[in-house]
């Protein structure tokens, strides 16, 4: 068997950050899951974090280096990543721009605050409003998107003069109480939320519609009528905005249909609230084609909000608003890490490696080839109800019955830890834990998505074994 050369022999490079990915097709695989390294460093964690820090796999995968579309755990074994830390190493591991940009700020600069004027941060807001739809031009930089969606939301309501807010259902957004409350994922919700003036609406979930078959215009329209109708029983008729994530991502990827976003920023805007685009995951090329999810709808949201992917690994969030938006916020407000050099820096070169890698068509092209393999594997096992997605944000969501449709968690869990084994990272989505969920990183190779595609059938072909 080859085995595979260590991550450090591997550097990216800065023209094909993915040349000479390992393991070679058919080479050396993790041949089994645990590890005497992984298990004590677990041992520690649980003596020293919270529980609800919790790690996916029973079976620790501790990460010790990645480059690339790889990663190596403390115990040696290497694994195919199609999950990027949760669609956020956008430009892959260690992606070598990035690292030097970052190198290069901390060793110049590292921290000022809000109350300086530093380049990196006004060079990001540059380059991010340069690829922003319409006139979405200004930014406030915040540390997470849990940060970035309360602050856009705020925006929207200094800007309206208005409190109510709808979201939808399955909705995720955050874990602050305001982002919570806004989130409609009840395993997120630890608490009841105390904070007033949220409903939500549908979730625009075609796989599970429950009006019969109907055509994306009908659906949208549906959806649409629902919008107003939340607007008019559950909240004083004079909401500050709408906000929905173009594909609802912890919620499964779920892709509304042609034409939904078109009708609901209407109905928003015609009972005078703002839409909010949550872009945190389907940002930066992610779905294809486009640079925000949203542009696949031809509609320009007042605000956009953006995290994961913008810093390509470095914490960062950010609202982009258009300008009469960011112009009503005049009371003091500070973030002081908000807009630190160094994540800026990263945010900065990683968008200018994405347009000089033209991100959005290598994920429409590697993301369509994924797709191919997906559908077939939906093809092949009953237990697979639909695959979907966008770009390279594609799902397959579990079910015991294709008819009934009944969500099947457990088989999410085997799928997941069946992949491990065969040294492939792959994420987990729904409501139930039923969805499976690929976003690797925008620079992953045709190879590379081969053979996450074979890794895949074979746990596929390992869990259909043990049914
Ligand atoms: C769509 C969406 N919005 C907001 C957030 C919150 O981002 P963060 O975890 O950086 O606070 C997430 C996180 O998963 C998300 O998926």
């Amino acid at each position: 068997m080859v085995s595979s050369p260590a991550v450090a022999s591997q550097p990216n490079t800065a023209s094909q950050p993915n040349a000479g990915t390992w393991p070679a097709a058919g080479a050396d695989r993790s041949p089994a899951v645990g590890g005497a390294r992984s298990a004590a460093l677990l041992a520690r964690q649980r003596e020293s974090l919270f529980d609800c820090v919790a790690p996916l796999y029973a079976e620790p995968v501790a990460i010790a280096e990645g480059s690339g579309c790889w990663v190596k755990d403390h115990d040696g074994r290497e694994y195919l990543d199609a999950f990027a830390g949760i669609l956020t190493t956008s430009l892959g591991h260690c992606h070598p721009e990035i690292t030097a940009a970052v190198q290069e700020q901390a060793a110049r600069l590292g921290h000022v605050s809000p109350l300086y004027v530093n380049e990196p941060q006004v060079e990001a807001a540059e380059r991010l409003a340069g690829i922003a739809p319409g006139d979405l031009s200004r930014t406030f930089f915040l540390n997470s998107g849990t940060e970035a969606i309360e602050t856009a939301l705020t925006a929207a309501r200094l800007h309206t003069g208005r409190t109510e807010v709808v979201a939808l259902r399955h909705a995720y957004h955050g874990r602050t109480s305001m982002a919570a409350a806004v989130t409609a994922h009840a395993p997120w919700r630890v608490l009841p939320s105390t904070v007033t003036g949220i409903t939500h609406a549908l979730s625009p979930y075609p796989y599970r519609a429950p009006f019969g078959a109907r055509t994306d215009e009908e659906l949208s329209e549906i959806y649409a009528r629902d919008l107003a109708e939340v607007i008019e029983t559950t909240t004083n008729g004079r909401p500050a905005a709408l906000i929905a994530e173009t594909i609802q991502g912890v919620g499964g990827y779920i892709v509304p249909p042609r034409g939904y976003f078109q009708r609901m920023a209407e109905v928003v805007r015609s009972y005078g609230g703002v839409f909010i685009s949550d872009e945190v995951q389907s940002g930066f090329g992610r779905t294809g084609g486009e640079w925000f999810g949203i542009e696949h709808w031809d509609v320009v949201p007042e605000i956009i909000v953006t995290a994961k992917g913008l810093g390509a690994g470095m914490p960062a969030g950010a609202v982009t608003a258009t300008p009469e938006v960011a112009a009503s916020w005049r009371g003091k407000t500070l973030s002081t890490f908000g807009g630190n050099p160094v994540c800026m820096a990263a945010v900065a070169t990683a968008i200018r490696v994405m347009e000089e890698e033209r991100v959005p068509s290598r994920a429409s092209a590697q993301g369509g080839r994924l797709r191919a393999g997906l559908d077939a594997l939906a093809e092949r096992y009953s237990w697979i109800g639909e695959a979907r997605g966008m770009g390279l944000m594609q799902a397959l969501e579990l079910v015991h019955d294709p008819h009934v449709k009944t969500p099947a968690p457990e088989l999410g869990v085997a799928l997941l830890n069946a992949a491990r084994e065969n040294g492939l990272l792959i994420g987990l989505g729904g409501l139930h834990g039923h969805v499976i969920r690929l976003g690797p990183s925008l620079l992953i190779s045709p190879d590379e998505v081969d053979e996450a595609l074979r890794r895949l059938s074979a746990a596929c072909a390992a869990v259909d074994d043990s049914r």
